[in-house]
């Protein structure tokens, strides 16, 4: 089981566990975090399931795709360590990780 730590935009923060398989952006919908939009299921076209990874988790993450980088461009809120949750499998190397969900566009 993967753990992986979820803080809200309220600041509020809750510990979500996960059999691999799931993609990051699954998980925390699934688990009724429900600032994180996901609109368009996952496909990469929308950056509604922008999250900010922390740093200890950031270089261990698959690199982005070209469309995953231009589609976070267009976040006003895109920091050092932003990807979208989507394109995140959970494996058991990211158990502990914290993610933030990023500020509203
Ligand atoms: S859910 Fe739309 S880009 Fe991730």
């Amino acid at each position: 089981m993967t753990t992986i730590n979820v803080i809200n935009r309220d600041g509020s923060a809750r510990a979500i566990a996960a059999a691999p398989g799931l993609s990051l952006m699954e998980l925390i919908r699934d688990n009724g975090f429900d600032e994180l939009l996901a609109l368009c299921g996952g496909c990469c076209s929308c950056a509604t399931c922008h999250v900010i990874v922390d740093d200890a988790f950031a270089s261990q993450l698959p690199a982005m795709s070209d469309d995953e980088n231009d589609l976070l461009d267009s976040s006003d809120h895109r920091a050092a360590n932003s990807r979208l949750s989507c394109q995140i499998a959970v494996t058991p190397e990211l158990d502990g990780m914290t993610v933030t969900i990023a500020a509203e566009d």
